[in-house]
Formats: C-alpha cells, structure tokens, sequence
C-alpha cells in the first residue's frame, strides 16, 4: 500500500545515456531509452490508471488498466510493458480506453468486499483511487456470483495480515518477494478464477520461507497485505526520514506518525542504500522503544547490592561528575575513562571522546569498535591509507564474482543481501569462504561456484594460498601493480606467497579446505571481470584478524580489483554506527579522522579549538581498562549505549573487572547486563527521539531525526553535555548540527558535511570535500589514498587456542536476521517469535558421538567457562565445528569465549574457542549465579520504584 507521500511512476528508471523524445496526448517527453512508456507519462504528470505496476518492480502486464493507443501500433498496448520510442505518439486518454478500463474495474470490484470505509486502506487503495480514476458507477455483474469474499485471514505473522478476501491477484507481492527481497516465498496458486497468493507450498506465512522483510506489504495496492499497526491505528497524518538504528546497511525510513506515536516504518524509496526495500528489525522490530521495561528516570545508588533511587537529573549529573572528580583527585587522573556505541550518533560519539580527553583529560576512550572491526581499520589503513570499505552497495551491481570471505549477509545485512543476490541471479559468480554452510551457498536461484569450508582460525592461511595461485600462475595484474602500488612492498610479498608453503596444497591440512577449490577460486576471482570482495567479522575477530584484512587488501591490489566500480575491498559493518563511531575519534589512540594522538601538529588543532593541553600518548582500550581495573588503579567507567557485560568475551573477566570498580555510569534504554553493575543509571534515548547522523558501512553518512521527544527529558548527546559541564569542561551546544559543524571544522575528511547538505543530498559517503563536494562513492580512483598501494607481508600464524583431548571442537559464533547483537533492542519485540534463545548447532557425527540429539540441552564447556544451551543437529556446520548465536544474556555465549585477541587491535578472537560439548539436564553454574544475581538486581530496580515508560 502506498505511503502517505510517495508517488509511484509505475516502472523502474532506467539510466541508459540514450534519449528518446516521444509525444503523450501531445505533449513532448524526452526520458532516458528503456523507460516505460508508463513511467515516461508519469514524469511529465500524465496520470495511467495502473494496478500491477510499481516503481519498485519490472512490469508484469497482467492488470489491462494501463492500456493506451499508439500510432502505426495494433491494438491496445500496456502502457508499462511497453518501451518508448523515438518519435513515438501516445493517446492515454479516450472513450474507447475509458470503457475498457472500465469493463477491467468492474470485473475487479465485482469481486471485491465493499468495506471501503471499515477498510485499513482507505484512502491510500490503489483499487479505490482506481475506480474514481476510471469512473465507476456501477458494477453489472453483481455480488452475488461466485467470489471469494469469504477467503480466510491469514493473521499468522506478529507484523501484517493477509486478508485473501481483498486480494486482486495483481502478482506485486509475488514479483517483490522474487524480485527485490529475493526470498521467492509466494506464488500465485491454481489458473484463472481460482487463482490465489499462496505462501511456499499453500501454508502460513509464518510457516513459510517468508522473512517478514515486508516487501510484499509494501507492494500490495489493497489492504489484503497490511501492517498489523495500521490496522489497529489508522493512517499517518504526517512522515519524517530518518535512519534505521540496526545494521550497518543504513536503511533509509519514512516514519509514518500520528503525533507521537510510530504507526509504521516505511523504507524510503530515495533512500541510497536500500532503494525502497527492507528487513524485519528495521520495519516492524521498533516496538522497544516503548517497551515498558525502559527506564525514563535518573538512578544512582552506593552499591551494587543497594536498591536503586529514582533522583532528578540534576542530582545525577552531580552525583556522578562528583565520583568521578573525587576518584580522579584520589587514584589519579587515568583512573576514568569511557565506552562509547556503534549505536550512537557520530554526534553523541564525538561528545564522548571530547568529554574524556578534554574534560577527563586523558584519552581513556573506547569503542564497541574494538571487539568487531577495529582489524579492518588497521588493515586498511596500513595498505591502502583508509580506515574505510571502498565502494557503495550499488557497486555490486558492477561486479562479475563475489567473493564472501566470513560473512553472512542474509541474515547480518539483509537489505544488501537482497541487492547481491539480485546480481547473483543476473549471473554473477560467487565464491564463499566459510566454516558454515550460510543461505547464501545455495539459495534459490543462485548457487556458489565455490564454498570454500575452512576450519575456523585458517583465514590468514587461505588467503595466503588463494595469493599463492595468482602469483605463481600469472594471474597478477602487472600494469596495475606497477602504477598504483609500492612495487618492492609487492616484491616482497610476491617471494613471500609463491613459497611453497603457501601453496593450497601445503595449506591443505591447515585449513581443510580442498586444494583444488582453492585453485579453482583464485582463478575465477582474478579473472572473471570486476572481482569484489565483501568481508564481515568473521575475518576480524581473530587472533590475526588485521593480518587478514591485509592480506584480503593484498589480494585486492595484485588482481587489479580497486579503485573503480564492481570491485573493492567491503567491510559489512555489524552495527548501524561502526564505522562512524570509528570516524569519530573514539579509539583511545585516534582524533577524529584517524590521526594519532602523538601527531603534534592535529593536537594543536584539536588544543586550539578545545582550549586544552591534550595528552600525546594513546589511552586504555576496553580490555586494558578491565585489567586496570582489577589491578585497583581503574575504577570509573562512563558507558553510553553499550553492553560490555554481554558483549566483550570472557564474561565472567569483565564483570570482574565491572565489580572492581566504585563508580559505574551506564546510559541506555534499559537495564542491561553491564547496568546491573552500575551506580549511576543514565536513561537514554532511542534514534526516534533525537537529532544526529549515523554512518553506515559504505561511509554514508545520513540524517536521524526525531520523530517524537525523549522520553527522559533529555537526548543522549544533552546528557553527555551535562556531565561534561559538571566535570568542568563547559560545552554549549544548542543542536546535534552545531556538533558537526565542528566535526567538519576538525576534520578533513569531512569539511564539507553540514546537516544543510546532507538533507540537500539525501545522504553523503565521505570523504566530502572541496576536493569531493558530492561525497566519494567509490575511493582510490586512480591513486590510493596513500599514495601508492602497500603490500604487506601475512604470515599464517596458527591462534594459541588449540583443540585437545579435553576441549576436541571448536565453536564458532554468529548472529540471526531477527535478533540483533546483545538482543537489548530486538528480545523486546515480536521477532522472539523467530529465534527466542540461542541454539548450539552441531553436526550429527558430533552429536552421535555425544549422544546428543536435537533440542537436548548441552553443556559446553572451553577454558574460560561452561555453559548450557539447547543443540540444533544440523550439517550447516562441519564436523569438528560448532555454532551458536550470542543474543540472549542467559545463553552465555561470551561466558565461554576467551580473551585471546587481534595482535594489533585486541580485537576478540570470538570465531575461535576450543570446547566439549556433553549432554546435560540442568545449567551450569555459571548460568544459575547469573539468574540468582539478575533476580537479586531485577528486584533492587522494582523496590526503587523507577518510572518506567507507559505502554
Ligand atoms: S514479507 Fe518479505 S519474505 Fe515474506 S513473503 Fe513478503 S516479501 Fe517475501
Ligand atoms: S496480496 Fe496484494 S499484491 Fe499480492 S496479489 Fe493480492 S492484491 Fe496483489
Ligand atoms: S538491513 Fe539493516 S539497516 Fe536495513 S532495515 Fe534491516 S537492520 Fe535496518
Ligand atoms: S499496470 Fe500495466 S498491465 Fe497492470
């Protein structure tokens, strides 16, 4: 059904270089070769009647609505499936044409319940605004004819309903789930009359390969498909865009409001990086937001064992800036510092870095960052100077093979997925390098030319040979190499990956991987055409997870494959902010902008405009803080948005380290698990109640705008604000713009960013410049940002988590499309109903062999921890290998992970740990300490009395 603002011009654009000027009821309309004659009519305001044609999927011709009369053409064309031409004379308009499309209306509506005024669509129906646009009068055949008014509801998904009783058969939501969501879930069912929209083989859409990404919703023309909230709440009255606060896609919004109150998402056909589409989380999963277990009021208390105490804001702020004056002035002036979120705003991100360095004075600062993609900003950098993936998603678009190396799109960054599998299906090749079997290796219409099943921990080994086969078969691409690199760093690595002991065959044994596979992938992805490379975290959260980002950006340069559309380097960032939070100086050792802290000449910028002495050397990272802490000389720690006590590995160190400390400060929504530590309790806000940016996965930095007011008083960056002035450093900002004002003032990167501009363009990549004005698409067009291109040299060197007799597989972890990182946001919403606890898949010679069968409960024990979780037998995963999904606080994935880490980063080497699995029947121990102590703070937070928000 439409929204409340779109304008549909019935057909996709085309942007073919080639004009065509063509006459419509006699006007003249020049549009690009390839537009539908439909689409050609829209854009010069001639109005087709149409109803299964939409902007967002090819025309499918079934309705006859669109019909129109071309001179020197027989019969009546369809104006949507038909290509304009040169020279071409279209009649829209005349009795002939009205009759028909008449007749075509009268057929439908004869079918058609007449509930118009009870019906959630009402005017926003296509079918309606139809017969007003043909006149209908009257409807000859009657109602009392067969027809299938009583059809049944299918109410079976949390998020809309299928009412078959308005359904017109128009195919929209068929075509938008082959098309653009590419899950191809529905069919139209039996011929003519009989025909239905059915889900897989005729069962409910719940029980059905559907998704829930709502494409289908969004493309019906009647009510038939509907959003559950518009049903129980009515139409919008007004919209606002914004940014969906999940994934590093970056989706673009419309919220759809009455008031205050969210009736629907809508994705943003304009928007860069989705074009219209969307997934679950960031169209229906917005219910915590209003969930009545987020906290709206201040707390403090002395003690973790204290009842929490509802006070003022202004006694918070002064309460927590005084603990940490008075810790500073007693332990010293490193011993605070803070954790900022990839959840953040790049604003709310900058405000916290600032408030540590100049305010704390010190550069004790840190990012969620650090436990997913710090590797790919070190790799980058060192290689190709930019702490940055290189291209769009529409790149992909351009690409011949894609390569996956540790990612898993459909379920970590659906709405991209949905485009790669759209390329896929154009003919694409694709070659996966994972452990697991992931959708994407056979999916329909597409299969992996090459699944390359490597054991966990061998990544650096496998690049290694797929390089050894492009050296030593002459694969590299010489002339590249020569101009754009440093040719004796590729000399080097040249000699380095043609020894033998680089070569698939040697590495054979190490990585499991077939050395006939290898060959076969380093072939295809050297010469197939554009060769992309999209990577996520499981390259980075390993003990050589930077090694590999080298060594991917190495691949890269040997084969030609950057600097240009359809190629690159991609990083698919976990969260919505990482990489703007990453931009933002929140690294320990970074300004703004990536620029060390030892560079005098940026700290006397960064002195000049703050107007303070800032230190020169870099501060703590997270697990330095957690060892700091526990040697006594850390003991205050500021969290915005993030959960470190479910997220960063080896729980049971970190809430040691949390323990330890005597003044805690978390903002957030809720009462996490790093919260039930805290002291001070900061409540924040969600991205429908404040103003900022959030830069997604292809450097696009786009606006989030409030659409309703927070509902603690304050927005986070406010909150920051207050605490910084109560620490002593003075801010006054009045606006999230003025924040990046200042950001772009600081930065070169970003000089030329202002909100003025962003709202101007829709949405900016940076670097954004006088240099790039409009932003920068792709980067290292013709020079690396470097300069020349760096090779570097990766030695595999195996992680020291070794499997053994005691600890014989190793687990591996990953996330689910429904559920979202720590689950803080999604285990609030109906998308439980997916996946409401994490699962351990295990292969079934494992699970033989343990007498494990599926839905046991197994205890899974590695050298940091135990825990219990229910197990899935399934051959996704390899013998030998094991998996889980770390979304639920009580499954304790983390409890199990160690503090093994990145070399250069300490990132968490998360991908690797070595555990047994046996079947159990009740927790572990860890899990029933972990209740107890959850009931005990629950209950501390209930006897406080605390606000929470009304339902
Ligand atoms: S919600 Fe998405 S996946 Fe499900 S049927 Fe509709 S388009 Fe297909
Ligand atoms: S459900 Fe909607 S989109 Fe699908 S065939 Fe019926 S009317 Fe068309
Ligand atoms: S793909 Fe990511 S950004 Fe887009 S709607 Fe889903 S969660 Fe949000
Ligand atoms: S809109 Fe053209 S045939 Fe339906």
């Amino acid at each position: 059904m439409l929204s409340i603002v779109e304008h549909d011009l019935g057909t996709p654009g085309r942007d073919s270089a080639q004009l065509v000027t063509l006459s419509i009821d006699g006007q003249e309309v020049t549009v690009p070769a390839g537009t539908s004659v439909m689409r050609a009519a829209a854009l010069s305001d001639v109005k087709i009647p149409k109803l299964c044609a939409t902007e967002l999927l090819e025309a499918f011709g079934s309705c006859r609505l669109c019909l129109v009369q071309i001179e020197g053409m027989k019969g009546l064309p369809a104006s949507c499936t038909t290509p304009v031409a040169p020279g071409m004379k279209v009649t829209t308009q005349n009795k002939q044409l009205a009759d028909i499309r008449r007749g075509v209306m009268e057929l439908y509506i004869s079918d058609h319940p007449l509930d118009c005024l009870t019906c959630p669509a009402n005017g926003h129906c296509e079918l309606q605004d139809m017969a007003g646009a043909v006149g209908l009068r009257e409807v000859r055949y009657g109602y009392a004819g067969a027809n299938h008014l009583d059809a049944p509801k299918d109410e079976s998904n949390p998020y809309f309903t299928f009412d078959a009783s308005k359904c017109i058969v128009c195919s929209r939501c068929v075509r938008a789930c082959d098309e653009q969501q590419g899950t191809l879930a529905l069919t139209i069912q039996n011929r003519g009359f009989d025909s239905t929209v059915s889900a897989s083989q005729n069962v409910s859409f719940m029980d059905s390969e559907c998704v829930s990404c709502g494409a289908c919703v969004q493309a019906c023309p009647t009510a038939t498909l509907s959003e559950n909230t518009l049903i129980d709440m009515g139409q919008a009255e007004h919209s606002i865009t914004t940014t969906c606060a999940y994934c590093g896609v970056g989706c673009s919004f419309r919220a759809e409001m009455k008031g205050e109150e969210v009736v629907r998402m809508v994705p943003n056909l304009d928007g860069h990086a989705n074009h219209g589409h969307s997934c679950v989380k960031g169209r229906f999963a917005i219910g915590y937001a209003t969930h009545a277990d987020r906290i709206v009021k201040p707390m403090i208390r002395a003690k973790i064992s204290d009842p929490w105490k509802e006070v003022t804001w202004e006694e918070a702020i002064a309460h927590a800036a005084s603990e940490l004056k008075r810790i500073q002035a007693k332990y010293g002036r490193d011993s605070i510092g803070a954790i900022t979120s990839s959840r953040c705003s790049n604003e709310e991100t900058y405000l916290v870095q600032k408030l540590v360095r100049a305010g704390f004075g010190n550069n004790n600062v840190d990012t969620c960052a650090r436990v997913c993609h710090s590797p790919t900003g070190y790799g980058l950098k060192n290689t190709l100077g930019e702490s940055a993936g290189t291209q769009n998603f529409d790149s992909v678009m351009k690409a011949d093979v894609i390569l996956v190396i540790g990612a898993n799109p459909t379920d970590g960054h659906p709405v991209f997925a949905s485009q790669m599998k759209r390329r896929l299906r154009q003919g694409a090749k694709l070659i996966v390098a994972d452990p697991r079997r992931i959708d994407l290796v056979r999916t329909p219409h597409i299969a992996a030319e090459q699944h390359l099943k490597l054991m966990p921990g061998t990544n650096v080994a496998l690049i290694n040979s797929l390089a050894h086969v492009v050296v030593t078969e002459g694969l590299v691409k010489e002339e590249f190499v020569r101009e754009r690199c440093e040719v004796p760093s590729f000399e080097k690595w040249r000699d380095f990956v043609s020894q033998e002991i680089n070569s698939p065959e040697s590495m054979q044994a190490v990585t499991g991987v077939p050395a006939a596979d290898v060959r076969a992938a380093a072939r295809l992805y050297a010469t197939c055409g554009n060769g992309a490379i999209y990577y996520g975290l499981g390259v980075t959260e390993h003990s050589q997870g930077s090694t590999m980002v080298m060594g991917i950006a190495n691949l890269a340069m040997a084969t030609g494959n950057i600097g240009r559309e359809g190629v690159g380097v991609n990083p698919l960032r976990g969260q919505n902010n990482v990489q703007g939070s990453c931009d933002m100086g929140s690294f320990p050792h970074e300004f703004p902008g990536y620029r060390h802290v030892s560079d005098d000449t940026v700290r006397h910028t960064f002195e000049g405009a703050w107007g303070v002495t800032l230190r020169n050397e870099p501060g703590l990272r997270i697990p330095n803080m957690f060892e700091a802490a526990l040697d006594g000389e850390f003991k205050a720690l500021y969290i915005e948005g993030e959960d470190i006590a479910q997220s960063d590995p080896n729980t049971q160190h970190v809430t040691a380290a949390l323990t330890s400390m005597e003044c805690i400060i978390v903002q957030d929504l809720f009462l996490n698990e790093s919260a039930k530590f805290a002291h001070v309790f900061f409540p924040g806000s969600s991205f429908l109640e404040k103003d900022g940016t959030f830069t997604n996965a292809e450097r696009r930095i786009s606006r989030v705008r409030k659409v309703m007011k927070p509902k603690s008083g304050y927005a986070d960056w406010e909150i920051t604000q207050l605490l910084s002035n109560a620490v002593g450093y003075p801010m006054n900002y009045t606006h999230p713009s003025e924040i990046m004002d200042e950001i772009a003032r600081l930065t070169p990167t970003f000089t030329g960013v202002s909100y003025a501009r962003i709202d101007e363009l829709e949405s900016i990549q940076w670097p954004c410049n006088a240099e790039h004005p409009e932003g920068t698409p792709t980067m290292h067009i013709g020079e690396f940002v470097r300069g020349k291109g760096k090779f570097l040299v990766t030695e595999y060197v195996p992680t020291a988590e070794k499997v053994n007799a005691r600890y014989p597989l190793i687990l591996t972890t990953g996330r689910i499309l429904s559920q979202y990182n720590v689950g803080a946001q999604t285990r609030r919403t109906e998308n439980n109903r997916w996946h409401s606890e994490d699962l351990l898949e295990i292969h079934p010679h494992d699970a033989e062999e343990r007498g494990i069968v599926e839905g046991d409960w197994v205890g899974i024990e590695s050298r940091a921890g135990d825990t219990v979780m229910r197990a899935r037998v399934t051959e996704r995963v390899q013998p030998g290998v094991v998996y889980t999904t770390f979304h639920f606080p009580d499954s304790g994935a983390n409890v199990i992970t160690t503090e093994n880490s990145d070399w250069a980063t300490n990132c968490p080497e998360y991908k690797v740990t070595a555990i047994q699995a046996t079947r159990v029947s009740q927790p572990s121990e860890w899990q029933k300490r972990f209740r107890e102590f959850s009931e005990t703070q629950e209950s501390l937070l209930k006897s406080a009395d605390v606000m929470f928000v009304a339902k």
